[in-house]
């Protein structure tokens, strides 16, 4: 163990998973059936003894088509898709844990608001306070084309519609005061309908009359869940940093995501708010073994093979309605801008490193962040080193496999945070009951 000593503040954890396959044709494969939901029952079991902040539920809303014009790679290597509906296994989730937070991603595309505050709501109260919204606006063409779009609004006004939708929500968890519940058996009154309010919300994009006909959620003082979000351009940081009690984050070196985060902090002290209430999670994929050699040789062999380059780029291409399998390996990319994920698009092409397309996948695995591939201890110490030098906040675990394995879980929740609690980086017990207090607590 390392004998350096941290003189800050602790980092906070949570991981990236989505409701979809598990490395099911790996050593460690669970079955690729976790569709009944046991599988992430058992991870997230395993996470919250680890003391993990929260499980940040992924969606995306098509099958894509982006890579090479068909469908052929999404399907075969099960990328997108097939998925389960995140909302079913937040439940499930909330119900087999007791101190850790549930997020789950709904779109603001997809959801009439009143559906969506009904929905946390209710799940909030299921998880106990726990549960937390990763507000999306949708990034791909294809998925506006299931809602009956021809393609998705243009970014400022995804993120305009997204401030009112989000005002409205926070209305309509607000309709009921607090106390309106009464229960009072003398008088038969399980609601006192005078603390309970219709909201009539008339927007520019939405109107809503209100009140929700569910209980509140759990989580008050302002009663909403907790909000996660992910905006990486400039009007998407703006929108993160005015609303988010947790921002996750893609940056593609340690200056990077020191950069993201004092931007962030910037924007929401403009805002008004204190910037430590914005609490940014970076992505972070450590490939952890026994001995550094053997990480080592996993990460290579990995990222050696033509599966590896096609499952990257038909991941990217799908979040960026860009096809990367137009571009030569071995040269720079051209400069990309895209109406949809473009923080995402731009962490991974680092514009103006000179690296070839193919040097941009490898870094991907990784996140581009050197010192993440060996033992537990070893990227213990560099996880530490990191945070110091970025400030804050955390990191949001996400396998470098694509996919989740059993032996990938307990890789990070039985050897890394054993190895992070050690050196006292991460948290050993739950202070508080609620998410939104947890992220506070440091
Ligand atoms: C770590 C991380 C997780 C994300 N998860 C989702 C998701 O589950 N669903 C989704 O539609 N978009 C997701 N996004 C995309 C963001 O919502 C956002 O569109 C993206 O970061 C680009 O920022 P921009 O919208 O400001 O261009 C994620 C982004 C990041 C960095």
């Amino acid at each position: 163990m390392s004998d350096r000593r941290r003189m800050t503040r602790p980092f906070h954890l949570a991981w990236f998973v989505n409701f979809a396959v598990d490395e099911w044709n790996g050593p460690f494969s669970a079955g690729g059936t976790p569709w009944n939901g046991e599988f992430y029952i058992d991870m997230a079991k395993a996470m919250e003894r680890a003391c993990f902040d929260y499980i940040m539920l992924e969606d995306t809303l098509m099958i894509s088509d982006s890579y090479g014009g068909s469908m052929d790679a999404y399907l075969k290597y099960a990328l997108m898709g097939p998925k389960g509906d995140p909302a079913p296994l937040a439940a499930l989730l909330g119900n087999h844990t007791s101190k850790m937070g549930v997020v789950a991603t709904f779109s603001t595309m997809a959801y009439p608001p009143y559906m969506l505050a009904r929905l946390c709501a209710t799940l909030d109260n299921i998880c106990g306070g726990r549960f937390g919204w990763n507000i999306v606006t949708s990034g791909e063409n294809l998925a506006a084309q299931n809602f009956g779009m021809d393609e998705l609004p243009p970014r400022q006004d995804r993120y305009d519609m997204a401030d009112e939708y989000v005002e409205l929500c926070r209305q309509l968890w607000m309709s009921w005061e607090p106390g309106a519940i009464v229960k009072d058996h003398a008088t038969d009154t399980y609601v006192d309908y005078t603390k309970v309010h219709p909201i009539h919300f008339k927007g520019r994009y939405y109107k809503c009359r209100g009140p929700l006909n569910c209980v509140p959620p759990k989580q008050g003082n302002p009663q909403r869940p907790a909000f996660v979000q992910a905006g990486g351009s400039p009007r998407g940081r703006q929108f993160a940093a005015q609303t988010a009690d947790s921002i996750i984050a893609v940056a593609s070196s340690v200056k990077a995501m020191k950069a993201y985060r004092d931007d962030i902090r910037e924007r929401a002290e403009k805002f008004g708010r204190d910037p430590d209430e914005v609490k940014v999670f970076f992505i972070a994929s450590p490939v952890l073994a026994e001995t550094e050699a053997s990480a080592k040789r996993r990460f290579e062999a990995y990222t050696a093979s033509i599966e590896y380059q096609v499952k990257t780029l038909a991941s990217v291409s799908s979040i960026t309605d860009i096809d990367f399998s137009q571009f030569d390996l071995d040269e720079e990319l051209p400069h990309l801008t895209t109406n949809g994920e473009q923080g995402s698009l731009d962490a991974f092409a680092q514009w103006g490193s000179g690296k070839t397309l193919r040097q941009l996948c490898k870094d991907r695995a990784t996140r581009g962040l050197d010192g993440f591939v060996g033992t537990p201890d070893q990227v213990a110490d560099r996880m530490g080193e990191v945070m110091d030098e970025v400030g804050g906040d955390g990191f949001l675990i996400s396998s470098p496999f694509q996919k989740v394995s059993r032996e990938y879980i307990l890789q990070v929740c039985e050897g890394l945070v054993p190895a992070l609690q050690r050196r006292g980086l991460t948290r050993t017990s739950y202070a508080e009951p609620t998410l939104r207090e947890n992220l506070k607590a440091f």
